[in-house]
């Protein structure tokens, strides 16, 4: 029994894990371990044998059992402490920088001039961006022969020889989204319509994709003074500041009559300066939209009328927030974007401010 007693402690002692210490016990204490082959054989004995050998055996029992179960928890103990050792942890070190992206100033000011012209009850309006030529031309007074339509450096769709369709071009500019619009809504009416527009034309103030806002706004009685007043508490809201502005009469073939609307600004110093000063800068086209256009939208021109604008939404970035060169609106230039950018969380609400 000594042998036995000495062989399973030994063994226990030496166990590397507790898949091996489970082995241990089935092979001693188990069902058909050898100590309870053993605890079998009492019934053979003698009387007195058996009393000597019973509490021996059961003894012998209890201390491999409690060899097992103290070797188990030295094991677990070791276990822990090795995964103590290796899952260290500095919570002090800093984090990883994780790269962060920006607004960038066209998606912001567009959030800006929505935020004001809806406070003032425009709907934002959509339209795409592929056209027929007959929204973004006919419908709107320039007929095929008419000088606008190559004077708007159209960008034309490609058609296959022999498909004889009229043809599509890419936007030249957000007024086909009036036509659209009045068609969907009929009047009364009070639309803006942000987006991307089309040019073949490129230098340090032209890109050939580029974004507008259009406005629109027809009821019985909409005059070029409602116009005068919205444009001038838009560009005041917009820029911070009580912002003048120039009428100048000029001409547009689906507004009668029509006007280029300019801006008060200085000019010191080679840089702009919007609300002061006694010089102008032409930011948008408008007028009185023409009765030929309500028509071919369904809206009937004896009963409605209302104005249209149009406004360069990159030309208003640049104003705000001093960007001197629009081709780099496009550039994809990280370092612009970064310097230019605006913060994600940073969104424009006519509560929480327009103007930084
Ligand atoms: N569509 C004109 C342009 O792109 C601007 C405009 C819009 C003028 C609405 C008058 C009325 O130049």
């Amino acid at each position: 029994m000594d042998d036995l007693r000495q062989k399973y402690l030994n063994a226990i002692a030496d166990a590397a894990d507790e898949s091996a210490l489970e082995d241990l016990r089935v092979t001693a204490v188990g069902k058909k371990g050898e100590v309870s082959l053993k605890m079998r054989e009492l019934g053979r004995m003698t009387p007195e044998e058996r009393q000597v050998a019973g509490p021996a055996l059961n003894a012998l029992k209890d201390e491999i059992n409690s060899a097992l179960a103290a070797k188990k928890s030295a094991l677990e103990d070791a276990a822990l402490d090795a995964r103590l050792r290796d899952e260290w942890l500095d919570v002090t070190l800093p984090a990883r920088q994780r790269p962060q992206g920006t607004i960038h100033p066209v998606s912001q000011v567009t959030e800006e001039v929505t935020a004001i012209l809806a406070d003032m009850g425009f709907a934002v309006a959509e339209g795409p961006q592929i056209e027929t030529d007959w929204y973004n031309f006919d419908a709107l007074n320039i007929p095929g022969h008419h000088p606008a339509r190559t004077e708007m450096d159209t960008f034309y769709m490609h058609r296959d020889e022999g498909d004889n369709r009229p043809p599509h071009v890419l936007r030249t500019h957000t007024s086909p989204v009036q036509i659209r619009s009045m068609q969907e809504n009929g009047a009364p009416i009070r639309i803006i319509c942000p987006g991307r527009v089309y040019r073949a034309d490129y230098d340090q103030t032209h890109t050939p994709m580029f974004h507008q806002v259009e406005g629109l706004a027809i009821d019985r009685d909409i005059s070029m003074a409602n116009l005068k007043w919205v444009l001038e508490e838009f560009f005041s809201a917009f820029f911070g500041t009580s912002v003048k502005t120039r009428f100048r009469a000029s001409h547009f073939p689906f507004t009668e009559p029509s006007a280029e609307v300019d801006i008060q600004c200085s000019w010191e110093g080679g840089t702009v300066k919007v609300g002061e000063g006694d010089g102008w800068l032409e930011v948008l086209g408008s007028g009185m939209v023409h009765p030929k256009v309500l028509a071919a939208a369904g809206v009937d021109p004896n009963e409605w009328q209302g104005f249209a604008f149009g406004m360069g939404i990159d030309r208003m970035a640049m104003l705000k927030y001093g960007i001197p060169d629009l081709r780099a609106f496009f550039d994809s230039d990280l370092r612009w974007l970064r310097h230019y950018g605006f913060a994600a969380l940073d969104q424009p609400t006519l509560h929480g401010g327009l103007v930084r």
